[in-house]
């Protein structure tokens, strides 16, 4: 019978590099989310990610790298909207997909010709990447499907016994995962809106397409892997309102409402989680996932959810609380 893993939280990052170098899984504070991080070129310990996330192997893994010089290592083509990107936002919340080296293992990538990179913006994540010297594969550090982990605590709830060692880094200052950006072929297209505003994208390296996700399709047979419609989502049924809408509860349920800025709602709640009192969206997505976290803990039958500008992480925060609300396909919102 296999042994169950005592889980440990602490701050002692070479103990978190011995276990990494000998193929154990660690949770990784970055600067997005938390991490659950495997040796890169250790086949058997990416395996056991997908085992530990109850992750269906069609959906890749990010592989984080210390600095942009390590990206041949990774890489085999490196195309200069690639260079211009890394040298402005790295370390950072952005994710570059590149051609991958054949040494990358298919099961990272699941077999796709792709590999996504990033330099991860937190100081214990880049210690440890120099530590253990090897390129780290991270999804975010909880279960397939659920709320992504913004601290130490977070990860434990979700993954006590299956990861041995989770490095406490604090809670994540974004607060949301990275933008996905592809570069396979000659449009740029993001697949993931994240921490790192497609505006900015846009004013490095000119107009960039967006990837939807096609409700009348398979999650496995999205246009790209991770564009599952549900995804980020909380077990308490969600529902969205828009910006300027009054919050009003739904007679005889229980309701929560996640909030934003001094906009009111109307009495009846019987809890209100406000995750910025007033209109900051890096506010609102550093205390996002803690908020939802916090509501869906709360027993509640429905939480209702301001959504957010669709300008900047706005755009972010909307396709995560689309995603979170339903199996529906979030809007086509394009961020202009
Ligand atoms: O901020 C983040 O990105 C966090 C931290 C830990 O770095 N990681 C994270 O990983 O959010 P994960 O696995 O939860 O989401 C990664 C997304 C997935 O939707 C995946 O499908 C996409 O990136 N992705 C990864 N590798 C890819 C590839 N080779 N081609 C296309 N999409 C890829
Ligand atoms: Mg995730």
């Amino acid at each position: 019978m296999k042994a169950k893993i005592q889980t440990v939280i602490g701050t002692d990052v070479q103990r978190a590099a011995d276990l990494l170098l000998a193929g154990r899984l660690v949770g990784m504070p970055t600067e997005t989310v938390y991490g659950l991080a495997a040796d890169a070129t250790n086949a058997l310990a990416v395996a056991a990610v997908f085992e530990a996330k109850q992750r269906p192997t069609f959906d890749p893994l990010i592989v984080h790298i210390a600095n942009a010089e390590q990206l041949p290592l990774v890489v085999s083509e490196i195309p200069k909207r690639a260079k211009i990107l890394s040298r402005a936002v790295w370390p950072g919340p952005l994710t570059i997909v590149l051609p991958k080296r054949p040494e990358i293992s298919d099961l990272v990538t699941s077999g796709l010709p792709g590999v996504g990179v990033r330099v991860p913006q937190h100081p214990m994540a880049l210690e440890l990447l120099k530590r253990t010297g090897r390129p780290l594969a991270a999804p975010s550090a909880n279960l397939f499907g659920g709320i992504s982990p913004t601290t130490a605590q977070h990860v434990l709830d979700g993954l006590t016994g299956r990861v041995d060692y989770i490095l406490n880094g604090g809670p994540c200052e974004v607060g949301v995962e990275s933008t996905v950006i592809s570069l396979m072929s000659d449009d740029a297209v993001v697949l993931r809106p994240g921490g790192f505003p497609i505006e900015q994208l846009e004013r490095l390296i000119g107009p960039v397409k967006r990837a939807v996700t096609d409700p009348a399709l398979d999650d496995a047979a999205q246009p790209a892997p991770g564009m599952l419609s549900r995804h980020y989502a909380p077990g308490t049924p969600m529902r969205l309102i828009s910006v300027d809408e009054l919050a009003e509860p739904e007679s005889g349920r229980h309701c929560g409402l996640l909030t934003w800025g001094d906009w009111p709602a109307s009495g009846g709640f019987e809890r209100i989680f406000r995750i910025c009192e007033d209109y900051n969206l890096q506010i609102c997505a550093a205390n996002f996932f803690a908020g939802l976290r916090d509501l869906d803990s709360a027993g509640l039958d429905v939480i209702i959810a301001r959504q957010f500008p669709e300008v900047g992480l706005g755009v972010a925060l909307n396709d995560r609380l689309r995603r979170g609300a339903s199996g529906k396909a979030p809007a086509q919102t394009k961020p202009d």
